[in-house]
């Protein structure tokens, strides 16, 4: 596997151990980190000797912070549109429909992008500390990397709704409640817990593995519910609120919606 700047790659029996190398800012996905995971992901496909992924965040306080803040500051309706349709191909639809198991091991905080990043996989693993939430409101925008519908299938309209409109983040004890994951562990069991569960599915047939995540990923699968995100995602950039609400996020203080 090829080095990267903004990834870690480790392959030990089988597995992947593919880590966001972006600490200080807290593994935010900026343009060149999703170009990399594109990259990593097309490499895997083609790999033999990869049989699962198993995908973490660098350092103990974030697994993802969300897509990068500042990169998308100024961006128009148009770049906006783009920037999801493009990260929603390249990235999150890929790791979706990836013929390989894909485990989220969630070290900290999951947001936005984060936490688009962890639905998309196919199982999510998360330590006691971690955090998630879909808090783009805040911000003037919606989810745009498939977050809408994969909140919603996995926990329900009803906290979809209140996660996503409130911004409000969860607890991993919550999120475990509710759906959103599949276990909460220690953090000094994350990832030996991940490797653990990605072994015992790597022990059955390759071949149903793949036909069952094919079949479930077919499961009231609507592209057209991922479209319309993208299309909402876009209009809120040409938002006054949009603008404030980022500004704000930069300057560090709480933003002033009309
Ligand atoms: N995009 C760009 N930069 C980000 C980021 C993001 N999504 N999330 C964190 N960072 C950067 C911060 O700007 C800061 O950079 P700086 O040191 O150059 O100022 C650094 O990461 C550390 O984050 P900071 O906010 O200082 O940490 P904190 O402990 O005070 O707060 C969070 C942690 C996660 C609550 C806060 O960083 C946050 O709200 N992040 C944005 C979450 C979000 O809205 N995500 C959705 C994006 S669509």
């Amino acid at each position: 596997m090829k080095n990267y700047i903004n990834l870690l790659t480790d392959i030990q029996n089988n597995i992947l151990y593919l880590t966001i190398n972006r600490e200080e800012k807290l593994n935010a996905l900026n343009k060149d980190t999703l170009a990399e995971i594109h990259d990593c992901l097309i490499a895997v496909l083609n790999n033999d000797l990869i049989k699962g992924i198993i995908i973490t965040g660098k350092g103990e306080k974030a697994f993802v912070a969300g897509a990068d803040i500042k990169e998308f500051s100024d961006f128009n309706e148009e770049q906006g549109k783009n920037l999801a349709k493009e990260g929603q191909t390249k990235v999150f639809d890929l790791i979706a429909n990836c013929k390989k198991p894909v485990i989220a091991a969630i070290n900290g905080f999951a947001l936005g992008g984060g936490l688009e990043l962890a639905m998309a996989c196919h199982i999510r693993i998360a330590s006691q500390n971690a955090k998630l939430g879909l808090p783009e409101v805040s911000l003037g925008l919606i989810p745009g990397y498939g977050g809408t519908q994969r909140l919603t299938e996995l926990v329900g309209k009803g906290k979809a709704f209140e996660m996503i409109l409130t911004a409000d983040m969860v607890s991993a004890e919550e999120a475990a409640k509710i759906g959103l994951i599949n276990h909460t562990v220690v953090s000094t069991d994350l990832l030996p817990q991940a490797t653990a569960m990605m072994e015992k599915i790597l022990s059955r047939s390759p071949e149903a593995i793949a036909a069952a995540l094919k079949a479930i990923n077919a499961f009231n699968h609507s592209q057209s519910g991922y479209d319309a995100e993208i299309q909402a995602f876009g209009n809120c950039f040409s938002s006054q609120n949009f603008k404030e609400g980022v500004t704000a996020f930069l300057e560090k203080r709480k933003p002033k919606f009309y």
